[in-house]
């Protein structure tokens, strides 16, 4: 295990934020994983880096999950069950599944970051939630380094949302996720309006898993910013669940409000839309800003500190408060 000195965290955090990790090791193996734990617990652990802003130095030891490798645990005529390591990247996992016909997960197609960190938030988009493909999570305690596995139903999966953010946030570090996945008969979702109409223009009526990708890939493409180009996290905060009669008084003041039903009482609204309103959407200042297409992302153009995007986020919370009464939460990992 070669801990390295001093290094840059910018590379490994979407959101291309440069602070310093006094002591740096990346893991490839479990033996190794367990070996670190036994002399050390104090850890900041880094996977795909796509969920967190950085904004300051990190004095723990900063290890990179970097566990690799796929495995097919058994396949009947209908599915199959795979088990991934923690360190694969999430949309080359995806790309993989879609070129071995394995279905289930298309729809979160270019979503960034790796497996071991997709149940943590329980990833979505376009109608599907990683929880629905997932059968267990494999994880090392950190204080006993015993490996431990959760259920699906122990996971206790919401809204992004899951366990790991919740009762036993930073107690285990998630090594391999097991899914179970369709083969030849797919259920497709494409009953989101986006997806519909990027079929419709292509004029597909019998859509292929691959076709639903293809099209979730162009609907990102244009509306999210890539982090290889721009640095970001993608959705910055949840989308806020507020109660009907809140819903009910701000649509008379605002007629285009939209939203998605939760339950007799609550609904779902856009923040993005909200932020839209409150007129930050595209606005820069200087090298970072609220992205043009998507107002639910913030961006880092080049140099900009973690510091800085945390105000306007702080900024955007207190406008959004006042205009709306609504709490906007923050969705990624401020640290
Ligand atoms: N909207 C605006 N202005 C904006 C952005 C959105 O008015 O700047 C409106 C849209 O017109 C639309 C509604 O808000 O009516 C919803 O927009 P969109 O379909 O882009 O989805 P979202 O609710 O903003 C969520 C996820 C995304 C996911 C998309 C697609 C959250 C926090 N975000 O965004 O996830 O890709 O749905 O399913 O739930 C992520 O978590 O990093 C992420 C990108």
């Amino acid at each position: 295990m070669n801990i390295q000195k001093n290094i840059s965290l910018k590379n490994y955090n979407t959101f291309g934020i440069s602070v310093n990790a006094k002591r740096f090791v990346s893991i490839d193996s479990l033996y190794n994983l367990q070996q670190l734990l036994k002399k050390e617990q104090q850890l900041f652990l880094i996977s795909g880096g796509s969920n967190m802003l950085l904004t300051k130095d990190i004095e723990k030891l900063v290890v990179h999950l970097n566990l690799k490798g796929i495995s097919i645990d058994k396949e009947s005529e209908n599915t199959v069950h795979l088990t991934v390591n923690a360190g694969e990247n999430w949309h080359e996992f995806v790309l993989w599944c879609i070129q071995e016909d394995y279905g289930g997960i298309e729809n979160l197609s270019l979503i960034p970051g790796n497996v071991g960190t997709c149940p943590i938030q329980n990833i979505g988009a376009y109608g599907v939630e990683v929880k629905d493909t997932i059968t267990k999570v494999e994880a090392v305690e950190i204080n006993s380094g015993k490996l431990v596995t959760f259920s699906n139903k122990e996971c206790e999966f919401g809204y992004r949302n899951s366990i790991f953010k919740n009762k036993v946030k930073g107690k285990y570090i998630i090594t391999s996720v097991s899914f179970q996945l369709t083969k030849g008969t797919h259920h497709l979702n494409t009953s989101y309006g986006a997806i519909e109409n990027e079929l419709g223009n292509k004029k597909i009526t019998n859509p292929s898993i691959k076709d639903i990708s293809d099209a979730v890939i162009a609907i990102r493409k244009s509306k999210l910013p890539d982090p290889k180009e721009i640095g970001n996290s993608g959705s910055f905060f949840k989308n806020p669940v507020i109660s009907t009669t809140l819903f009910e008084k701000l649509k008379e003041k605002y007629p285009t409000i939209t939203s998605y039903p939760i339950s007799e009482e609550e609904v779902k609204v856009p923040a993005g839309w909200l932020i839209e309103q409150c007129g930050f959407k595209g606005k820069r200042f200087g090298e970072y800003g609220v992205h043009e297409k998507q107002a639910l992302v913030l961006v880092n153009y080049g140099n900009a500190s973690g510091k800085d995007i945390y105000t306007l986020a702080q900024t955007i919370q207190k406008t959004i408060k006042e205009t709306f009464t609504i709490d906007l939460e923050i969705e990624v990992n401020v640290i």
